[in-house]
């Protein structure tokens, strides 16, 4: 059965990644986009953002009418939210990249079952890449298996994480944390999708991704990628709680416990007397 879904939600996923695509090759020709701002200018919300939301839940609710279908843009539509399978939906995860013509954004579908992610479909239509996995079944990308990468020093490391759109007024803005991993990993990327960076932790191009504050669109579908590839995703404490505490640590498994340490961490590091 969960094969079958997901290769409906792949082929959804495409059909909306085309309607992303057209917008943004129209940003890229410097046609002006209708853009609106959400909690404050950080926080775009464009066109695209709304007719992908549209395309994927019209497909959702037609291929399977009886499962609860929750989008960010939160359009109006109904749908019975008693269901025990929801889809957790980000029409356009990287607006701001959208929004500025710079290629990395996607769009992310994420089946949870009583509240667990089981089944997850990213699509980034600029390179054509789709990533999908589902409980068991491992995950791909464009058909071939893919797995975390084998970095088990966080010297060696590549990291990505984000920040959250209210970040001048958030507690949890993330700066002290990255400053930590600054001085700690070999590099740190900051990518603008969710979405993408668990699953580029997951094909191995990152070895960890965090973010402490996020919601259930934008990391539902990557947790099952991460995990389906190999990898380990919890919360900042090392339980599951993710979506529900709105925050995310991936990785492939090798580096966890040193991104769960330094994430942990009180104090602020210092610069080393000597390199
Ligand atoms: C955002 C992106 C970004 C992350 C933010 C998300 P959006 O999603 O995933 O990388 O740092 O936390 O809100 O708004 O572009 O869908
Ligand atoms: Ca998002
Ligand atoms: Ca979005």
């Amino acid at each position: 059965m969960l094969r079958a879904v997901l290769q409906r939600a792949e082929s959804i996923a495409r059909g909306s990644g085309a309607v992303l695509l057209e917008g943004w090759q129209r940003v890229r020709r410097r046609e002006p986009i209708h853009t609106q701002f959400k909690s404050s200018p950080f926080d775009p919300v464009t066109e695209y953002d709304h007719r992908s939301e549209a395309f994927i839940v019209a497909a959702l609710r037609d291929s399977f009418p009886d499962h609860c279908v929750v989008g960010e843009e939160g359009g109006d539509y109904r749908t019975d939210c008693s269901a025990r399978l929801q889809w957790q939906i980000d029409p356009l995860d990287g607006t701001v990249n959208f929004s500025h013509g710079f290629p990395c954004f996607a769009v992310s579908l994420g089946l949870l079952l009583d509240g667990e992610p089981i089944l997850g479909v990213v699509y980034d239509p600029v390179h054509d890449e789709l990533f999908a996995a589902a409980r068991g079944l491992g995950a791909t990308l464009n058909g071939q298996p893919i797995l975390v990468s084998e970095t088990a020093e966080l010297s060696r490391s590549l990291l990505s994480t984000g920040f959250p759109y209210q970040r001048a007024c958030n507690p949890r803005n993330n700066i002290r944390e990255c400053g930590r991993f600054v001085l700690r990993a070999q590099e740190l990327r900051r990518m603008g999708s969710a979405a993408l960076d668990l699953c580029w932790v997951a094909c191995g191009r990152t070895d960890g991704y965090w973010e402490l504050d996020v919601r259930p669109h934008d990391i539902a579908a990557g947790i099952v990628m991460v995990r389906e590839a190999g990898g380990q995703v919890s919360d900042t404490r090392g339980g599951l709680e993710m979506l529900a505490r709105g925050e995310v640590v991936a990785s492939n498994g090798r580096i966890h416990q040193a991104m769960l340490r330094l994430l942990q961490s009180e104090e602020d590091l210092e610069p080393v007397a000597s390199c």
